[in-house]
């Protein structure tokens, strides 16, 4: 009881915060730049990302958490993009195969149940000159001190964190389910823990067998 409310009033409410951190949204604005027309945002929780669509038209917010989509109101009422909400998981989107330009996830792909399964997704409602744009936090490459304490933390991190993994080798993923990186820089995160402080931003497309 104490958990669901935990999940219920107070998690939505951090998440919210810790998301705004400066460095981050600096990330975001890096990220979303060029993303334009109809997209697909996985995972779009208190709806940060938006301010940053700069030639948005229609965005489809797939969110599965109403606690944390509650948050996303008056972001959605004070934007100028059609927002459409999806109450689903990203492992079964409900768009059709080969409709979307552009899929965004900014720091969901930690907190996905099937990793393997919503990049097979990504990859079937991406139109076959889709791109996957994405910022996440990632194991670890260069401490091995650090991935050690990753896979430690992690199953103490996914209850308080709604899911969220730290020792996810996201370039490793994204290469198994068949996407090329077009672009993709590491870098470390101010103001974020030495623990998930090592992220990657990058843009992904299908490779032409995909
Ligand atoms: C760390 S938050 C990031 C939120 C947002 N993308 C941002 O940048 O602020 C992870 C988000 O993924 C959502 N999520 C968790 N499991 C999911 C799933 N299977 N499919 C889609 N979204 C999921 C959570 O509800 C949460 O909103």
């Amino acid at each position: 009881m104490l958990y669901q409310f935990y999940q219920q009033q107070i998690f939505p409410h951090l998440l919210n915060q810790v998301m705004q951190t400066p460095s981050l949204m600096d990330k975001r604005r890096e990220l979303l730049l060029p993303v334009a027309g109809e997209v697909l945002e996985i995972g779009f929780g208190t709806g940060i990302n938006l301010p940053f669509y700069q030639n948005v038209d229609l965005l489809y917010a797939l969110e599965p958490n109403q606690d944390v989509f509650k948050l996303a109101s008056e972001r959605i009422f004070a934007s100028d993009i059609d927002v459409q909400h999806l109450q689903a998981r990203a492992e079964h989107i409900p768009l059709a195969d080969h409709s979307i330009d552009h899929v965004v996830s900014t720091w969901t792909l930690c907190s996905v149940k099937r990793l393997d399964q919503v990049l097979q997704e990504i990859q079937r409602v991406l139109k076959p000159t889709g791109t996957l744009h994405l910022v996440e936090h990632v194991l670890n490459t260069e401490n091995k001190k650090i991935r050690q304490l990753q896979h430690l933390i992690t199953p103490i991190q996914k209850h308080l964190a709604d899911g969220c993994r730290l020792n996810r080798n996201i370039e490793l993923a994204l290469a198994k389910a068949g996407f090329q990186l077009d672009q993709y820089d590491y870098f470390y995160a101010e103001g974020i823990p030495k623990i998930g402080q090592q992220m990657l931003l990058a843009r992904a497309q299908k490779l032409p067998s995909s």
